[in-house]
């Protein structure tokens, strides 16, 4: 007997490292359930997916600051066996300041940190009374290795790793298995707000095969670029001035959006 199509949800599907996980899933014939903020952009995605042979394609546009929705998605699609928690937003220091805005770091540690918590309190009730499913949460780099113009992503990229690490340890024996992954640079839209070098940069359907090998075989916590990872993972223990030289060529602004969104 064929083996029933397996259902991935992933979160910031509408652009960039979420469109090309939702891309190989949909070549490997998941059912998906994608979210984003732009329907135009999301419905695009949609398209590729269902064209690439995703069993069945449903989507819903909405902030994950107000998570609620996925609800009635989990409702739609049935409870995801592999759910993905990548959306995001970059923001830091523009050209003309110091630091971060307060504004900025607020938006930025809701969007990536907060809501990120708040939709996973909405999915693992679900997978926990099933008894299975695979959770991946897309951090980053900066959050082993923190970036002076970017505190506040920095800072919501670490909390997610120690909230996705606590809760795998937790849920050990549930069934659940949660994987953080840490991306460095990745060909993106949001790649494209950081005006800085961006040494090693992967494309996204390379930073989607990592991310989902990393999910597929429960990975504790992975990152890449190979380069990178390594020196990330130590940065915290080296020496103040060794660290600073290494990262020197790394500084950035972040380009100016036309909204504050
Ligand atoms: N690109 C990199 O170099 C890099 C490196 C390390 C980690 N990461 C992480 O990888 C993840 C994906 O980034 P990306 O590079 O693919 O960026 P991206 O192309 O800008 O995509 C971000 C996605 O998140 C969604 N999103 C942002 N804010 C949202 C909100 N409030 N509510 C709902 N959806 C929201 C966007 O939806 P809309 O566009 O529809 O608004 C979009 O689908 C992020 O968590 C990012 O921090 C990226």
């Amino acid at each position: 007997m064929a083996k029933p199509p397996r259902t991935a949800l992933v979160t910031g599907a509408s652009s960039g490292i979420g469109a090309a996980i939702a891309r190989r899933l949909a070549a490997q014939n998941w059912s998906l359930a994608l979210t984003g903020r732009n329907r135009d952009r999301l419905e695009a995605v949609a398209r590729q997916c269902d064209a690439l042979g995703a069993h069945r394609t449903a989507l819903r546009c909405f902030d994950m600051r107000e998570p609620a929705p996925l609800t009635a998605l989990m409702d739609e699609i049935g409870v995801p066996d592999l759910y993905v928690s990548n959306h995001g937003v970059l923001d830091g220091r523009r050209a003309e300041a110091p630091v971060d805005s307060g504004a900025a770091d607020r938006r930025v540690i809701e969007i990536n940190l907060v809501s990120s918590v708040e939709a996973l309190q909405l999915v693992l009730p679900r997978m926990q009374q099933r008894g299975s499913g695979q959770v991946v949460l897309v951090s980053s780099l900066a959050g082993l290795s923190p970036l002076p113009d970017a505190a506040a992503y920095s800072a919501s990229k670490a909390g997610l790793i120690a909230y996705g690490l606590s809760l795998r340890e937790a849920l050990r024996s549930s069934g659940v298995g949660i994987s953080v992954v840490c991306p460095g640079y990745v060909e993106s839209p949001m790649a494209d707000e950081h005006l800085g070098e961006r040494p090693y940069q992967v494309d996204a359907d390379t930073a989607a095969r990592k991310i989902l090998a990393s999910a597929a075989n429960n990975r504790r916590l992975t990152g890449f670029p190979a380069p990178l990872w390594p020196a990330a993972l130590f940065s915290i223990l080296s020496p103040e001035r060794l660290n600073r030289f290494f990262t020197k060529g790394l500084r950035f602004t972040v380009a100016k959006r036309d909204e504050a969104d």
